[in-house]
C-alpha cells in the first residue's frame, strides 16, 4: 500500500526538523505560518531565533509587534508576522493562552486558513485530519490521480480525506511533505529516488512546464519587503521623500503616488504606521515611534 511504504520510507529519511520535535501548539504554529511560503532550510534559523525570544504565546503577544516583525526580517511577506502577533493577543483574550484544539477555531485566527489549521491539528493534537498544500497536492494527485488530472479544491479535499490512514495521520502528512520537498519535485520528479514508484500513477512523467516566474526585483513584493527592511533599521520612522530616496536611486516626485500606495496598503495591513507630521507623512514600523503613541494608523 501506498502509505505504507511512504510511511516505512519516511521514518528512515525524514530530515530532522525542529518542528518535527515538539508537540507544544503555539511551537508547531510558529512553524506553519513561517513554512507558509518558505522552505525549511530556510526557516530553521528564523525558527530558533524567533522562539529563543518568544518561547511562549503570552510572551508574543506582549511583545510590541515593531520588534515581531523586526525578528522576521529577512523571511519575507512579512505580513505573516503581524498575524501571528494578533492571533497571539486572540488566543490569549479569547482561549486563555490555550491554542484551541478545534480547527474551525483554529481557522478564526488571523492568518490561520484551512491549511495551516488543519497542520496544527494534526501534528500539535494528533488528530486524524487531512490538508493540503501546494506541495501535498501535488503528490497525492501525481500518486492517485495521474499526470493529466487537475482536481478541484473539493476534489483535492476529497482525495486527502480518502487516502489518509487515521491511525497514522502525524506521518503520513508529514511524509507527503517529506516527499514534495526531496523527491516528488515539481518541475523535475526524482521518480528513481521515489519509494512508492510502483505504485504511482505518474511514475516516469516530467514535472510540470510553468511559466518562467514573474521578475523578483522591481515587483511591488520586493518593495514591500525594502519598506519594511528600511524602517527596520530606522526606528522612529522616516518621512516619506526619504523613504523613496532609501528605496531606489532613480526616486522622483513623480514616484510619489506609488510609494503612497504602496506605504498605504502596509499601513491597512498593520505593518506600517503614517502619522501626518507639519504637512508630510511620517512612516515607521508600528510601536516604534519615540512616544510609541498616538499615529495614525492607515492613509489620509
Ligand atoms: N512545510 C510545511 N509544513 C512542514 C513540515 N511540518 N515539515 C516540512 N515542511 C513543511
Amino acid at each position: 500500500m501506498v502509505q505504507d511504504r511512504l510511511i516505512e520510507w519516511y521514518r528512515w529519511e525524514a530530515r530532522d526538523l525542529p518542528w518535527r520535535r515538539t508537540r507544544d501548539p503555539y511551537w508547531i504554529l510558529v512553524s506553519e505560518v513561517m513554512l507558509q511560503q518558505t522552505q525549511a532550510e530556510r526557516v530553521i534559523p528564523y525558527y530558533e531565533r524567533f522562539l529563543a525570544r518568544f518561547p511562549t504565546i503570552e510572551s508574543l503577544a506582549r511583545a510590541s509587534v515593531a520588534e515581531v516583525i523586526s525578528l522576521w526580517g529577512g523571511l519575507g511577506y512579512n505580513r505573516r508576522a503581524v498575524y501571528l502577533w494578533r492571533a497571539a493577543r486572540e488566543v490569549i483574550e479569547r482561549y486563555g493562552g490555550r491554542i484551541p484544539k478545534d480547527r474551525r477555531e483554529l481557522q478564526r485566527l488571523p492568518g490561520v486558513g484551512r491549511y495551516t489549521a488543519g497542520a496544527v491539528v494534526c501534528f500539535a493534537f494528533r488528530e486524524p485530519v487531512a490538508f493540503w498544500d501546494t506541495n501535498i497536492a501535488r503528490v497525492l494527485t501525481r500518486i492517485f490521480l495521474g499526470p493529466e488530472a487537475r482536481p478541484s479544491c473539493r476534489e483535492l479535499e476529497k482525495l486527502a480525506e480518502s487516502v489518509l490512514p487515521r491511525d497514522r495521520a502525524y506521518e503520513w502528512n508529514q511524509a507527503l511533505m517529506e516527499l514534495g520537498a526531496r523527491v516528488c519535485l515539481a518541475r523535475r520528479p526524482r521518480c528513481g529516488d521515489c519509494p512508492v514508484r510502483e505504485l504511482c500513477r505518474s511514475v516516469g512523467t516530467t514535472g510540470e512546464h510553468r511559466r518562467r516566474s514573474e521578475r523578483f526585483t522591481g515587483s511591488r513584493r520586493y518593495y514591500r519587503g525594502r519598506i519594511v527592511a528600511v524602517l527596520r533599521r530606522r526606528w522612529g520612522g522616516m518621512r516619506l521623500e526619504e523613504l523613496g530616496r532609501a528605496l531606489r536611486e532613480d526616486y522622483t516626485p513623480a514616484h510619489r503616488e506609488w510609494l503612497e500606495q504602496l506605504v498605504g496598503d502596509l499601513a491597512r495591513e498593520g505593518l506600517v504606521e503614517v502619522a501626518e507630521d507639519r504637512g508630510d507623512y511620517m512612516v515607521r514600523l508600528p510601536g516604534s515611534g519615540e512616544g510609541g503613541q498616538g499615529a495614525e494608523t492607515g492613509r489620509r
